[in-house]
């Protein structure tokens, strides 16, 4: 409640320059008319965009047909994403885009590739031949485990021309991810990469799809890109290079003509269980949603340079490296490495060399490089700025005025974006044209999205006040369900409240009745913006051998927003020691991956239950946090384990 009041405490208000609202996308009075139109009815509103941002085959019959919780979107329509992302800027008005850099990519080591328009669709038309040569039709599920090179994007867009559903998955998951993803989604075909560079170094991809496909039986090829040129081993008649394949494939490949409601990608994220939920996403509403809120809220024009710094394994990637950019006919910068790669100002370089305007990023970057020190931006010639965004979590005050003042030379408006994997697009954000923004707030609904807060039984408080974030109408982009897990979607997003969608944060809504969203409520940590569930780590490191018992809660962190505490009862007879601690770590690692690495494993020789043997986190969370005071402790069954926990610390 301390952190909310003091939140709430910011009252400083940064309007737009008028010199912005002039040249903005959407004028301040173009941002009135929408925001008129969608309260009056979402689905004109939705309709509109439709018509304005994506070119269709066939026109759809119905806007929307809802049956709830089920939604299906511009109802008889035909589309294809990659003609929306390619074709249809090399033809009429906008043929003279095809020498235009669709996306300009820099490798960490410093190796470059702008890749324009016309090549970017040859090369997807290509490798969709590539695909129909392994004998992926459309319906099939192909995964893709690549770093962030330009063939993940040709990859996604491939799938999407023949209409093959792909599921991504993030290179820095373990083979055992990988594998629980491919196999749930049952895919024919995998496309990686030899490995990618990471700090300076190359790191393999190969052997973790190796393990992962090993006892895979859906999977019969796999795609290799060659970018590290590190030994590879290659299984003969499964895996094949890219480059071979691409070599004798055909630049022609006509996008199929998909219904709107054609499954486009599964993407798997954390949830309340062990298991990952597959989130479905289609095609129309999905890329509805995309291009008009990258072209709205980021004020995307022919000569800007974007950059959003998202991996493509995450959602943001997806809707917002991917697919909103280049419906939009944008450059779309891609990067492969870290930040700090050679040094700490590689951002600041790319930014100054490539005269990046719109930059959209995380809170924990925003406070990582708060921590290297001002002089590393300040060497650079960031005037090219012109925008600025963040994803992912509550970004605090300070990270955003440092983030105006040092990176945005206080004339670039911050656009804070709140969304989901479940969302598909931007949900709550400033209009950079109109909406004054608040260091910390998300500010204001988009037009056509129906958000507010309830309280548990369904009433909504009036602002000032706080409770659950809702969402009251369905919306084009919404996910259209969990990958073979109809029961869980609507338990997990429709059974709060009556036909309303409960995505899982917390908000509090001020005075102006700005959205300032507090971060989940349930068992999922966002770990530097990254979904990680608390199940997930506790199942990991409950399969330790010499582990008998473990309970995970999320502590604040200033860098990463929530660090990963894990507290531990090893079987009797092993020693609480450092050597144990990690390879708990390494036991996490090896099944999710390094970003589910608990910051802390405290060992207790017994956890705080109920009665009724349930383990109360909540007074975990407290303990982990560094706080004395506990609340209520009455239902706890033996009170001396909280001086013991207390005491308990890293070995
Ligand atoms: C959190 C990432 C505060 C939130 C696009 C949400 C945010 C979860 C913001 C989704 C923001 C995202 N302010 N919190 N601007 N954006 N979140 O699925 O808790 O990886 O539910 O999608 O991140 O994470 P996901």
């Amino acid at each position: 409640m301390a952190d909310i009041e003091s939140l709430l405490k910011e009252k400083r208000l940064f309007a737009p320059t008028r010199e912005f609202a002039k040249n903005a996308y959407w004028s301040p009075r173009q941002v009135a008319e929408s925001r008129k139109l969608a309260a009056k009815s979402p689905t004109r509103f939705w309709a509109r965009m439709a018509k304005e941002h994506v070119s269709w085959f066939r026109p759809w019959k119905k806007v929307l047909d809802w049956k709830p919780p089920y939604a299906q979107w511009f109802v008889g329509g035909k589309l294809n994403v990659s003609y929306n992302c390619l074709d249809r800027h090399l033809e009429g008005p906008n043929a003279w885009r095809r020498n235009k850099a669709a996306i300009i990519w820099e490798g960490e080591p410093g190796d470059t590739r702008v890749i324009t328009y016309g090549q970017l669709h040859r090369e997807v038309c290509q490798f969709a031949n590539v695909l129909k040569s392994l004998g992926v039709t459309k319906g099939d599920r192909v995964a893709i485990y690549l770093p962030m090179i330009p063939e993940a994007a040709v990859a996604m867009l491939a799938c999407a021309r023949i209409g093959a559903t792909h599921g991504v998955v993030f290179g820095g998951f373990s083979a055992e991810s990988l594998h629980d993803r491919i196999v749930d989604a049952g895919a024919r075909v995998v496309v990686t990469a030899d490995g990618g560079y990471r700090r300076g170094a190359a790191t393999a991809l190969k052997p973790a799809v190796d393990e992962a496909v090993a006892d895979a039986d859906c999977v019969e090829h796999v795609v290799v890109v060659r970018r590290t040129g590190e030994p590879t081993h290659m299984t003969v008649g499964r895996d094949h290079w890219w480059h071979e394949r691409m070599a004798g494939a055909s630049a022609t490949c006509p996008p199929a003509k998909l219904d709107a409601e054609h499954p486009l990608f599964i993407l798997y994220t954390s949830g309340t269980t062990g298991k990952p939920k597959g989130i479905l996403h289609t095609t129309g509403g999905y890329l509805t949603h995309v291009a008009a809120t990258t072209q709205v809220v980021f004020d995307l024009r022919d000569d800007d340079v974007y950059w959003c710094t998202a991996d493509v394994g995450w959602v943001t990637g997806h809707s917002y490296v991917v697919y909103g950019p280049l419906a939009c006919g944008a450059t779309t910068l891609m990067y492969e490495g870290v930040p700090t790669h050679p040094a700490p100002d590689r951002w600041w370089s790319l930014i100054e060399r490539w005269g990046v305007s719109v930059l959209y990023t995380a809170p924990t970057a925003i406070r990582a490089f708060v921590r290297l020190g001002e002089e590393h931006p300040k060497r650079h010639d960031l005037s090219s700025l012109r925008l600025l965004g963040s994803v992912g979590e509550p970004i605090n005050p300070e990270a955003w005025m440092w983030y105006h003042r040092v990176i945005g030379g206080k004339r670039c408006p911050i656009v804070d974006t709140w969304w989901q994997t479940e969302t598909g697009g931007i949900m709550i954000s400033p209009l950079p044209s109109s909406t004054p923004t608040r260091p910390g707030s998300a500010t204001q609904p988009f037009p056509g999205i129906d958000a507010t807060i309830l309280d548990e039984t369904g009433r909504e408080p009036k602002p000032p006040a706080g409770g659950f974030l809702a969402i009251r109408k369905p919306w084009p982009g919404m996910l259209r369900g969990i990958w073979g897990d109809k029961q869980r979607y609507e338990e997990t997003y429709w059974s709060k409240w009556k036909n309303i969608y409960f995505p899982g944060d917390g908000a509090h809504r001020d005075e102006r009745g700005y959205f300032w969203i507090m971060g989940r409520i349930d068992d999922v940590m966002n770990v530097s913006g990254h979904r990680i569930g608390t199940m997930e780590v506790e199942s990991a490191i409950v399969a330790h051998e010499k582990v008998a018992e473990a309970a995970v809660v999320g502590r604040p962190d200033d860098l990463t927003g929530t660090a990963i505490v894990a507290f531990v009862t090893p079987r009797s007879g092993f020693e609480p020691d450092r050597a144990l601690a990690s390879s708990i770590r390494d036991e996490v690692t090896r099944h999710i991956g390094p970003i589910a690495k608990p910051a802390d494993v405290r060992f207790t020789d017994a956890l705080p239950k109920t009665r009724s043997g349930k383990i109360m986190r909540r007074l975990l969370r407290d303990i982990a946090a560094g706080k004395t005071e506990m609340g209520d402790t009455t239902t706890l069954e033996d009170y001396s384990v909280l001086a013991r926990l207390r005491e308990s610390e890293e070995p």
